[in-house]
């Protein structure tokens, strides 16, 4: 872009910055990397109106072409952007959850409390599922909120993954049900494992759901199986025979707000990974136009 003068070029000479920085004419040539990602630009200013001529125009070129070179020898990668960017989008969920669980929360489980004594009342029995269950999701949303602002600290027990598992499923049946998807559980033996119960729980309810999402239009089917690996390794894979995830989102999968519904948070599977990397295990995902896999590997108890 080059503009003589910022004085009386409309697209700037409103702009408070020109009047500030003293910006007379301006220059500036788009930085791109060798796979086409722009990182900037390299920018001229002069005080004064100033009419660049091409050999100007030229070098500038050529600087930025010795500035790409250098900055992709450097190693930089976007992808240290992004994970800049995605422990910015963290932080600011952080002191959202906080909020939240400030104003929200207490209230809430006030109003919990006498709902629940009011809905005894025998005319009131209809309705008690319904809104019961409405608060329930109220009370999950809010510990996803909850969760991802501090993952990392779990509560372990030694526990059997399994009865986690078929708890898991079963809560969340009826779900599966309303939209004639069928959850089948085929589980190994499986040593117990120290684990943080509701968190796990929600690990599973995470990826389950988001199964049960993406097949919902499909006669959906959502396999759970788990067996061990490696003598030391427990592994449980949820897979489902949905439509799978375009080649182009997968890499905005798990990213906190990243989500393709409607209705969706986008903290499912950031919220599922942060959880089992806390455990010391990792969250894997497999996906074709004909399903997707998602397995979990967690380290059994010493
Ligand atoms: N089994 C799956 N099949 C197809 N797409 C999936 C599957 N699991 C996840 N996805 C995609 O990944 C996105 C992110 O999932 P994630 O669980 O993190 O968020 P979400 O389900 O959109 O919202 P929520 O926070 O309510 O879980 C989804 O919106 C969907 O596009
Ligand atoms: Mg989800």
């Amino acid at each position: 872009m080059i503009i003589n003068n910022t004085h009386l070029d409309t697209r700037v000479s409103m702009q408070a910055v020109i009047h500030e920085l003293k910006i007379g004419s301006h220059m500036a040539v788009p930085i791109i990397l060798h796979d086409d990602t722009m990182i900037g630009t390299l920018c001229a200013t002069d005080p004064d109106p100033h009419i660049f001529t091409e050999t100007e125009l030229e070098n500038m070129k050529m600087l930025a072409t010795i500035y790409t070179y250098v900055v992709s020898q450097s190693g930089y990668s976007l992808s240290s952007e992004e994970e800049k960017i995605r422990l910015h989008a963290k932080s600011i969920i952080n002191e959202f959850a906080a909020d939240l669980a400030d104003q929200v929360r207490n209230p809430m489980q006030t109003v919990k409390g006498f709902i629940q004594f009011l809905l005894d009342e025998p005319k009131f029995q209809q309705h008690k599922e319904v809104i019961l269950d409405e608060l329930g999701k109220m009370e999950n949303n809010l510990q996803s909120f909850l969760l991802a602002t501090n993952p990392s600290y779990p509560l372990k027990e030694r526990i059997s993954l399994a009865n986690i598992l078929v708890e898991t499923t079963s809560s969340i049946k009826s779900e599966a049900e309303k939209h004639h998807v069928s959850i089948s559980l085929t589980l190994e033996s499986l040593p117990d494992l120290i684990v943080d119960k509701s968190q796990m729980t929600r690990v599973f309810h995470n990826i389950i759901k988001n199964s049960i999402d993406a097949t919902k239009q499909n006669k959906g089917k959502v396999q759970v199986r788990s067996y061990t690996e490696l003598e030391n390794v427990v592994c449980i894979e949820i897979s489902d025979n949905g439509l799978g995830i375009p080649l182009s989102d997968i890499n905005k999968v798990g990213k906190p707000l990243y989500s393709s519904k409607n209705d969706g948070h986008g903290l499912g599977i950031s919220v599922a990974s942060d959880i089992i990397e806390s455990h010391g295990g990792k969250l894997l995902i497999e996906t074709s136009p004909t399903g997707t896999k998602v397995t979990i590997k967690l380290p059994m108890a010493e």
